[in-house]
């Protein structure tokens, strides 16, 4: 071989480098190719210079388990990015993962998650971004544009209706072919069309009945034909099942089956060779499932590989203030009495910080399942506001002797991955979800005797579900959610409560009163499940999340895109470049919003639109853009956001397809899906 072997040259159309090797391996090397050699990598092919190529979790950033036991940027839980509704901070932390990535020596990435969060009660919600396909959609995306501007595949998982983990490995989602792809399919569509992701894991659970990794439909039909997806698609780890076989995941599509072990015998050598042989499936068949993977194996210049040295200790301080900047900008301040926060140092003398997770280190190995990232050094929200404080105030334990009481409450990852599955410990954890969307009753009561003891005291939520609030709202003068907030968390936190940081998250999801009244949980055959017939229904249709609050006239406890700030917004002047399109094409929608406050702050604006006549049911709106602004004490800004005919759009189960119906749309500009005080119309001809 020499340089100018058409594959090798990094200078070569990608098309054409894929077309070349491709035609050089032999039968027996593209069988090599679509099954692991063991956890975390590929069989290289040594005659052709082909290297091993490696994965590693994500997606709070490069996992410990999975990056030869490096310690790495941990970021904060991903329903903390979603909720900064910052798409620039979204690139940053992809880059960032991008940069670890490779000087961890890997190549792919297992990240973003993206499956939408359907229930509060999901295990995995943590890792996950929202309930609603736009805002999932361009956050995911900007995390893949990130991670892939430094030639690190992406993996966006766990394609698709992975939203429980309830016997995850075997149970099948029920679900209408309308809801399939307006919500679920809509939230990797337009991924695809930002991004254009080089990578996808199917997920373990069976669609309608057919396991997603030999689902053709879901695979070739959907994800191919009509997303357009160019990356290859591997298996969740041994998602692969007998079922239908070597030949049936081929047919379907599937590119490469994880790990290499026992848990995974699909598509070893033996039984592809057999398919091969009784014709089952033949090398066109092979060719379509090896070429995007090698065109993978391009993206990340695979070739130009190096070899080296890996470093055990990533200790990055421009990383750790991209994870600081997003847990600041992913707090919600949802409550806020008479302007209780920002605590003033200079009026306080005492404070306490109680609470079981005030002082827990969550960066460890395998805690929360295989997302689990281990910092250089983490932060704990007790720390940090010690040192913040530091010589400025007395720290006292008794709730009695302090001026101010910070109580950190919520959840946990439980303990190590395999303990978890043996002690069924439920909390944010892979593989299990939780039963109850309360607080655990000892924590509740901790509550009630802190509150007792000194009513200023203020709850801080970690966690990464919604959680139910409404036994102890009225008594709290504040609350803070600051979900799983990183290495960096605690000094965060700090900046928040003593305003040196103005919050501006906003819930990426609903907090219904109680869990009845959520789409999900109307009846246990919705979530977990029938756990005998091993089928869970998505009865709700599109109605996922505030769809229905809104659909059915439900109060939320906390709607979708709500926040509060230490500063008030207003918005005013909602416009329109055009008010007519036909067809295809682009529109704007331009709102000016003020900072009517005496602080900095940041303010969401969102856009959703509702179809005034249509004939089929819709949403009474949803979702479909947003822009975050950032804005001193009396400023004002002009904020354009620019949508399209897809803004229109519900999918025909007529036609099989999106449409949009001629007619008018109501276009509605506001802080949060319940409090839209902007409207304006528009008329779209099909
Ligand atoms: C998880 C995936 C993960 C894979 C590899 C599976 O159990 O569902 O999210 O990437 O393991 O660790």
């Amino acid at each position: 071989m020499d340089k100018k072997t058409i594959y090798l040259d990094q200078d070569a159309d990608i098309e054409a480098r894929v077309e070349d090797l491709l035609n050089r391996l032999t039968l027996e090397e593209k069988i090599l190719l679509i099954r692991g050699r063991d956890f975390w990598t590929t069989n290289p092919i040594k005659r052709l210079k082909v290297p091993s190529f490696g994965m590693t979790d994500g997606p709070l950033g490069v996992a410990y388990h999975s990056s030869h036991k490096g310690k790495r940027t941990r970021f904060p839980a991903t329903i903390g990015l979603a909720s900064t509704w910052n798409k620039d901070l979204a690139f940053k932390m992809g880059e960032a993962m991008g940069k670890e990535m490779k000087l961890s020596g890997r190549h792919q990435i297992l990240g973003p998650g993206v499956n939408i969060i359907r229930s509060p009660l999901c295990g995995r919600n943590f890792e996950y971004l929202s309930e609603d396909p736009v805002l999932s959609s361009d956050i995911g995306a900007e995390v893949i544009k990130g991670i892939q501007s430094q030639k690190i595949a992406s993996c966006m998982k766990h394609y698709i209706t992975n939203n429980s983990e309830t016997k995850r490995m075997k149970i099948s989602t029920e679900i209408s072919e309308r809801a399939l792809h307006e919500i679920y399919v809509k939230n990797y569509k337009r991924i695809i069309e930002k991004a254009d992701p080089w990578g996808l894991m199917v997920c373990y659970n069976k669609i309608n009945g057919i396991h997603g990794a030999e689902n053709k439909y879901i695979l070739r039909d959907i994800l191919r034909d009509q997303l357009g997806f160019t990356g290859h698609v591997v298996t969740d780890w041994g998602a692969a099942r007998g079922t239908s076989g070597a030949a049936g995941c081929i047919k379907a599509g599937l590119n490469l089956e994880m790990p290499g072990f026992f848990i995974s015998r699909v598509m070893t050598p033996k039984k592809v060779k057999k398919a091969l042989d009784d014709g089952d499936i033949n090398e066109g068949d092979l060719n379509y499932i090896v070429r995007p993977l090698l065109r993978t194996f391009m993206r990340v210049r695979l070739f130009e590989e190096t070899e080296q040295p890996i470093k055990k200790v990533l200790d990055i301080p421009e990383h750790q203030q991209i994870a600081k900047q997003i847990a600041e900008e992913g707090m919600v301040l949802l409550k806020n009495d008479s302007n209780f926060l920002p605590i003033k140092l200079d009026e306080v003398k005492k404070i306490a910080i109680l609470g079981p997770n005030a002082n827990k280190i969550f960066g460890k190995p395998l805690r929360g399942g295989s997302s689990a990232v281990v910092p250089p050094k983490e932060i704990t929200p007790y720390e940090g506001i010690a040192n913040y404080v530091s010589g400025k105030v007395e720290m006292v334990s008794n709730p009695e002797d302090a001026d101010i009481v910070f109580l950190f409450v919520g959840l946990n990852h439980g303990g190590h991955l395999l303990s978890m599955f043996l002690s069924k410990k439920e909390g944010d954890t892979e593989g299990r979800d939780r039963t109850h969307y309360a607080l655990p009753d000892e924590q509740q009561q901790l509550i009630r005797e802190t509150l007792v003891r000194n009513p200023n005291t203020v709850i801080i939520l970690i966690a990464g579900s919604p959680i139910d609030c409404s036994n102890w709202f009225e008594n709290v003068p504040a609350i803070l959610n600051a979900w799983y907030p990183g290495m960096l968390g605690g000094d965060a936190i700090a900046r928040v409560l003593f305003g040196e940081v103005n919050p501006s998250g906003k819930l990426p999801v609903t907090y219904p009163k109680k869990l009845e009244d959520h789409p999900a949980h109307e009846s246990k055959k919705r979530f977990p499940g029938d756990l005998k017939e091993l089928k869970i229904y998505f009865d709700e249709g599109i109605y996922v999340g505030y769809r229905y609050f809104d659909k059915h006239q439900i109060e939320p406890f906390f709607p979708f895109g709500f926040g509060l700030s230490y500063s008030s917004f207003e918005m005013s002047n909602i416009q329109l470049d055009k008010t007519n399109l036909q067809g295809k094409g682009n529109f704007t929608v331009s709102v000016d919003v003020k900072n009517i406050g005496d602080k900095l702050g940041a303010e969401v604006i969102q856009i959703y639109v509702s179809d005034d006549e249509c004939s089929v049911d819709r949403p009474p709106k949803e979702l479909q853009g947003f822009e975050k602004v950032h804005l001193k004490p009396g400023e004002k800004k002009s904020v354009s956001i620019t949508l399209n005919e897809s803004a229109f759009e519900f999918y025909s189960e007529k036609e099989h397809e999106f449409k949009a119906e001629t007619g008018t749309f109501t276009i509605w500009g506001g802080s949060s899906s319940r409090e839209l005080p902007l409207s304006i119309k528009i008329n779209y001809t099909a």
